[in-house]
């Protein structure tokens, strides 16, 4: 890798030489923390390379990080990779890539190649470690493309760029085994491969020692992190390691696939200082027959135990879902069953989607729910998923809280947006200094699904 990273430099160095100013760069992430940690990678590399990074769209080069989980994932993209055209067109030396999730898909590919041909350079999320050869590779072809079908190559040697100085995803495996029938995820991101516990260890160090305080282990489904390690270690063994980090004050992780859910789990999160009181738990539906026909291998009534056993051990813990609404086959009885669960489950918030069909993928195939009803059942989910997340966090008002101060707030700077242990937005009278802090708040006011709080 490093010898691409000093030819990109020598490329870049000769380019800004010619126009006389550093070179601007913009990358623009779509999707999931595992592509925003995948950024910070593609941003490590280029700030290295010379770039100076930019949001606007005149920029030197740009780079998309797609997703695909949705179809409306994609129509933003080629809404965006059009608007890009005219600058293009001005600046001929400008340079456009698209990476990620969507260009694993062979009809995506060669629909850029014939609709979009101004696109200079197009891989996949198999050889994202390979980004500095794969610039080389453009800036000396003037347009290149390169797609991995899959890989067993886990390589974490990139530059990184972090957004927040303070707070870090870290990737603890990749890909995903679970083949739940609506989803492209498999596909794109290829077979579950988990790090090395010694890896994730050093890396979360490092990091530590770089100002870190708060890190999320990421995963499609950390429940099965480790099982296909040399050495296998569960899950919730990799977080009584983390915990021991010094110096480290918070820990993350997302997601968890209900069926993997450990006791043993419950247990280390419910003795843990640093683990924080959230857990995202993807329901998907409360209908058993819709659940079997999805390939989620729980059902609505192990699903309800599960929260029961969590929420015997910490009353007090958030947990937040995703819910996709018209699933082919599903009927308003389904729908009712997935309101069910919402009740009983009492969310703190839950992420519903509209059901979006993805190209050979085995629920592609099966028989789809009229639009117009699936816009019914949506808004009839919604609504409940509304009025329960408000019941359920309103818990909070009156008490102190801790709260990671992250950023000023984008309306009015006087005020900082924080979360709390459980993840809800908190936002505060204070000044910039706070952020990268975690302070002592008293929750003042509730907002339906963020508070404001004063410093104590
Ligand atoms: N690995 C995670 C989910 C990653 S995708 C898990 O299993 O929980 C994030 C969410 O997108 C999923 O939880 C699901 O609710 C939603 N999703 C995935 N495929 C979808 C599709 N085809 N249509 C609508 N929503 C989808
Ligand atoms: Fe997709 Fe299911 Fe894997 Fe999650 S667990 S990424 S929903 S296939
Ligand atoms: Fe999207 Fe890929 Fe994540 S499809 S949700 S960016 S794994």
């Amino acid at each position: 890798m490093d010898g691409y990273l000093e030819t990109l430099k020598k490329i870049i160095s000769e380019k800004e030489s010619i126009i006389g100013r550093k070179l601007t760069c913009q990358v623009t992430t779509f999707g999931c923390q595992m592509n925003a940690r995948d950024s910070e990678k593609l941003l490590g590399v280029l700030s290295e390379a010379g770039f100076i990074e930019t949001n606007s769209d005149d920029a030197d080069f740009i780079i998309y990080n797609t997703c695909t989980i949705r179809d409306n994932a994609n129509q933003r993209v080629y809404g965006r990779l059009g608007a890009l055209k005219p600058y293009k067109k001005k600046n001929p030396s400008m340079k456009i890539a698209l990476c990620g999730c969507m260009m694993q898909e062979e009809t995506v590919v060669e629909k850029i190649k014939n609709s979009y041909g101004f696109v200079d350079l197009i891989f996949g999320t198999h050889n994202l470690f390979d980004f500095p050869r794969l610039l080389v590779e453009m800036y000396e072809r003037d347009k290149y493309t390169e797609i991995w079908d899959d890989t067993d190559i886990i390589k974490e040697d990139l530059p990184v760029k972090r957004k927040y100085p303070f707070k870090s995803g870290i990737n603890i495996m990749f890909g995903c085994n679970n083949f739940c029938t609506y989803c492209i995820v498999p596909y794109v991101r290829g077979r579950e491969r988990s790090r090395k516990p010694e890896e994730i260890i050093e890396e979360i160090e490092s990091l530590v020692k770089d100002g870190v305080v708060e890190i999320m282990l990421l995963g499609q489904n950390v429940n099965s992190y480790g099982n296909n390690l040399e050495n296998p270690i569960s899950f919730a063994k990799l977080l009584t390691m983390v915990e021991k980090i010094d110096g480290l004050k918070r820990i993350r992780f997302m997601t968890s696939h209900p069926k993997d859910l450990s006791d043993e789990l419950i247990d280390v999160m419910a003795s843990s200082k640093k683990i924080c009181s959230h857990i995202h738990l993807p329901l998907q539906s409360g209908s058993t027959k819709i659940l079997k026909a999805m390939n989620r291998r729980y059902n609505k009534e192990s699903y309800l135990e599960l929260v029961r056993k969590i929420r015997e051990k910490m009353p007090d813990i958030s947990i937040t879902t995703d819910i996709i609404v018209g699933f082919p086959g599903e009927t308003r009885e389904e729908v009712l069953d997935t309101i069910d669960v919402i009740k009983k489950a009492e969310f703190d918030n839950a992420f519903t989607f509209i059901y979006s069909i993805r190209t050979g993928t085995p629920a592609a195939k099966m028989e789809q729910v009229d639009p117009e009803i699936v816009k019914e059942h949506f808004d009839m989910v919604l609504s409940v998923v509304q009025e329960t997340a408000k019941k359920r966090t309103e818990r909070f008002l009156g008490r102190t809280v801790k709260v990671l101060c992250e950023e000023a707030n984008e309306s009015d700077d006087t005020f900082i947006d924080g979360r709390m242990s459980s993840n809800t937005v908190v936002h505060l009278k204070g000044s910039k200094d706070l952020i990268g802090k975690i302070v002592d708040v008293k929750l003042t006011e509730f907002h339906g699904f963020y508070y404001t709080g004063e410093l104590v």
